[in-house]
């Protein structure tokens, strides 16, 4: 049975794991605590970045000898695999672990197992603790590994009346400097931000985390068919995180570097690029989560694809009264067929309101 001090060590393992958000894709957040037979906390870890050390490693490089005999919780079934790093189970094996507690197990084929391995040593491994809360903060890689695509999170900022600019398409700015500095938050968290020509036309944004110390920047991504919208000197372009301009296969796009160019089918039916394609593109170069930061074209065509997973709106206590809304044509013709989300959090931040919500369970299905 868990006891207090098993919920205690796992959530603390849980908020360990958000420390790598936004920095180890292609691989998961994880955190790791290791506590000895009275419950002292003997070792804390977490995975910073791809390539480096697990969770479980850190935590077990901090408690030493005091591991032998110990209990490892971890917000992740251990892998089992030898990746860049060697297999945890047999970390924790050499280590003398005799109980590992594991909030998720890992749903990625060829890396699960670790449990089983561990069991059929002797060790006492049980899943299942905290699976709820540990699941919500690894659920842009857990949904990019079950869908096969980069999660996607939906953001805009709108008036009261719904509007993203005004008439005259300015937009600067409608909410508060404390909701603009969230919106810097979840780019942070993204391994990429991404917007439509549309919107790279008329705001030139740089699309880079400001005002975060020692962020990983997300890859910028601009969905430019034409190859008309970013232009040499783009803020875009500018050295602060790489770029790529996804463009048609048939598009003249000499005018931007050779790296930054990403080239894509045409949309099958429709105007604009293949949003499957871009979002199979995107993962194959290891992008598990995506900021859709619109605009409202842009992400009409993504709901129409049923690839947003997770939207968040802030809502200033401002009136328009003409000018874009936030979302435009996706596809929906008739309420019977309208998007149905569920609310999972409201904050005020600043003056603003922020709304999170997720596709409703019978939606979901993409
Ligand atoms: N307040 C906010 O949260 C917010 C956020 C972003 C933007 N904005 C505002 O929104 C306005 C721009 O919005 P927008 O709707 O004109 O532009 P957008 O959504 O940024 O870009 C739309 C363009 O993306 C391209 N595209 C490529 N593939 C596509 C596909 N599969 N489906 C649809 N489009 C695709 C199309 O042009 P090509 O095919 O020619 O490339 C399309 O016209 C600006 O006023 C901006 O300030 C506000």
């Amino acid at each position: 049975m868990d006891t207090a001090a098993d919920i205690t060590a796992m959530r603390r393992a849980i908020t360990l794991a958000a420390r790598g958000l936004g920095s180890t894709s292609p691989n998961p957040v994880v955190g790791c605590v290791i506590t000895d037979a009275a419950g002292a906390v003997v070792g804390e870890g977490f995975h910073q970045r791809a390539g480096g050390p697990h969770a479980e490693v850190h935590a077990l490089r901090a408690a030493g000898e005091r591991a032998r005999g110990s209990t490892a919780y971890v917000t992740l079934e251990p892998c089992d695999h030898t990746g860049r790093t060697g297999p945890c189970s047999q970390a924790l094996l050499a280590a003398g672990i005799s109980r590992v507690v594991y909030a998720v197990a890992d749903p990625t084929p060829g890396a699960a197992g670790g449990g089983d391995t561990l069991r059929h040593a002797g060790v006492r491994a049980e899943q299942g603790l905290l699976a709820d809360e540990a699941e919500a903060g690894n659920a842009a890689w857990l949904a990019s590994v079950r869908r096969g695509r980069p999660y996607v999170l939906w953001k805009y900022a709108a008036t009261l009346d719904g509007r993203i600019a005004a008439a005259d398409a300015t937009s600067r700015w409608i909410t508060s400097p404390e909701a603009r500095a969230d919106v810097h938050r979840l780019r942070a968290e993204a391994d990429a931000v991404l917007v439509g020509s549309g919107t790279a036309r008329t705001d030139d944004p740089q699309l880079a985390v400001r005002g975060i110390d020692g962020v990983t920047q997300p890859l910028r991504v601009v969905v430019d068919t034409n190859a008309t919208a970013v232009k040499p000197g783009a803020r875009v372009l500018d050295d602060t995180a790489p770029t790529l301009v996804a463009v048609a296969d048939d598009a003249p796009a000499g005018h931007l570097p050779e790296a930054a160019v990403l080239r894509l089918p045409r949309a099958g039916a429709g105007p604009g690029l293949d949003i499957t394609a871009l979002l199979g593109a995107l993962h194959t170069r290891g992008v598990r989560s995506v900021l859709l930061e619109g605009g409202p074209t842009l992400a009409g065509a993504f709901v129409a694809a049923g690839t947003v997973d997770k939207v968040v709106g802030y809502l200033a206590p401002v009136l328009l009264g003409a000018g874009p809304a936030a979302l435009a044509d996706a596809g929906i013709s008739t309420i019977s067929r309208a998007l149905r989300l569920d609310v999972t959090e409201t904050v005020r931040i600043g003056p603003d309101l922020r709304i999170t919500a997720v596709p409703a369970p019978a939606r979901k299905g993409n």
